[in-house]
């Protein structure tokens, strides 16, 4: 008898406890040769610390790597090696707190926030280094084996029980990197404040803080124009009480009332002079921001907007090996296009872009900060069988889609494959938007057998013009990027 479809796409949230090498992977079909670069894939790697068990969000991060050089390819995986990881992997359990996973005794969590870092959910390559990052912290891995070296502050910037942006973005005009941290308040208001940095992780720019609504997990995403820093706050307020008495997990004790609105927060770059936030219509959650630009005196930003609360629960342990098609509801994202007048600090425009839903935004490198007519996403697949099909773990497939028209491309990967983000590799001298490949991670979910394909980006409905097979399983990505000319050491 066959295993039910739902535990075909679990597959993806099954653990990864071996680091792995792969000189010469198997590759099927042509790699371009032009295409020189690592894509590189963030995301939990080990769900659980000896026999305590994570929910996948907290998982252990696990960076791997696939180099593509004269038509051929490598791949490596690591784990983060954090000190939450260190630790709690020579103790057999779990010691720390996290967003979504409590202590196992009830009483341990009693009064304690959670601060377990993971270093699970993106990557980036910056200053040398590639670095895995989650809001607790970020951490620098060699650029050539992925081993981790340690704790990346920014000089100190990052400290006490400042919660760092996970997703900081490389300006391309500057070279620099802009990114945030953001103060706890405890019982009164956070504050975010916006810096950039140099190649040397040195700050050379500080905006003023900005105080925020709410609490700062649902703080997320960032996206920054040559006169504006941008960020999305989700329409949620922590129940601190709730949080502190340690019952339930973090997760658990935000409410999600309607009538607090999801709002865009708004600084003046570099210095923060003036900042101040609008509600987004009919949105409680963005998380992601795609892009932002200058228009004439406006500010348009594009972002990802859920309708209502995502699905959670379906990541905990033994939820998503339990959950059966349909189990879940979190609510299909939608692009939204931001009109802001800053002026008279209001929203001018606002409105939904294309009839898709998806998440995991991916524009050219060279096009953030600036206007920029495509995006690709990783979408729900058609006839998709998960238990929660607008959740991104199980995504199955991905769309490209004109911002100015709304047209859409999409590729499906099929009901039971779950597939990350898209990478955008330019082709050398290209200059057109989609002049290029894109690379996704792809994980069929019953032989659990990991792949990246190779799409070219003019043509992503013709399908991948080449898979590489890892020959390991991994778990679903959470974000993944391409570094341009980087490359990770072949074999051992
Ligand atoms: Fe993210």
């Amino acid at each position: 008898m066959s295993a039910p479809v739902s535990n075909a796409h679990h597959r993806v949230f099954q653990s990864q406890p071996d680091e792995f090498t792969n000189a010469s992977p198997r590759i099927h079909g042509t790699l371009p040769a032009e295409l020189r670069g690592t894509v590189l894939r963030n995301g939990p790697g080990l769900l659980a610390s000896g026999s305590d068990r994570l929910a996948f969000l907290d998982g252990h991060g696990y960076v791997a790597g696939v180099t593509f050089r004269d038509g051929t390819a490598s791949c490596r995986g690591r784990h983060v090696r954090t000190p939450e990881f260190r630790a709690e992997q020579a103790a057999g359990r779990l010691l720390v707190r996290r967003v979504f996973t409590n202590l196992p005794s009830r009483w341990a969590n009693l009064f304690k926030l959670p601060k377990g870092d993971s270093g699970n959910h993106d990557v980036y390559v910056f200053g040398g280094m590639i670095l895995a990052s989650s809001d607790q912290g970020h951490h620098a891995l060699d650029a050539g084996t992925l081993e981790t070296r340690g704790p990346e502050r920014y000089n100190g910037i990052h400290a006490g029980k400042r919660i760092l942006s996970p997703m900081p973005r490389v300006d391309p005009a500057t070279g620099g990197i802009v990114a945030y941290v953001i103060d706890p308040g405890g019982p009164k208001p956070d504050k975010v404040t916006f810096f950039e940095a140099d190649t040397r992780f040195q700050v050379t720019s500080r905006a003023a803080p900005h105080v925020l609504s709410s609490s700062p997990m649902l703080v997320h995403d960032l996206g920054f124009t040559p006169r504006y820093y941008v960020a999305t706050q989700a329409a949620a307020r922590l129940g601190l009480g709730a949080a502190l008495w340690g019952k339930k997990t973090l997760v658990e004790c935000f409410d999600w009332k309607k009538g607090f609105p999801a709002e865009l927060i708004v600084v003046s770059r570099p210095d923060g002079a003036r900042s101040f936030r609008v509600p987004i219509p009919n949105t409680t959650v963005a998380f992601h921001v795609i892009n932002a630009h200058d228009d004439g005196a406006h500010l348009v930003v594009y972002v990802l907007a859920y309708a209502g609360k995502p699905g959670f629960e379906l990541f905990a342990p033994g939820a998503f090996e339990a959950a059966r098609p349909g189990d879940g509801n979190t609510p299909p994202p939608r692009i939204l296009r931001l009109v802001v007048d800053p002026v008279a600090q209001r929203l001018v425009e606002h409105r939904v872009v294309g009839d898709v839903a998806g998440d995991l935004p991916e524009i050219r490198a060279d096009r953030v900060g600036q206007p920029n007519r495509l995006v690709w996403l990783g979408a729900p697949a058609v006839g998709s069988q998960a238990p929660d099909v607008n959740a991104f773990p199980w995504f199955g497939a991905i769309v490209g889609v004109n911002l100015e028209s709304g047209a859409v491309a999409r590729w499906d990967a099929g009901p039971t494959t779950h597939v990350s983000q898209a990478a955008f590799a330019p082709r050398p001298g290209g200059t057109e938007e989609d002049d290029g490949w894109l690379l996704v991670w792809a994980e069929e979910g019953t032989a659990g057998l990991c792949e990246v394909l190779v799409f070219d980006a003019k043509a992503l409905a013709a399908g991948p013009i080449a898979r590489v097979e890892l020959g390991v399983h991994l778990p679903a990505a959470s974000h993944i990027t391409w570094a341009s000319g980087l490359e990770l050491q072949r074999g051992a």
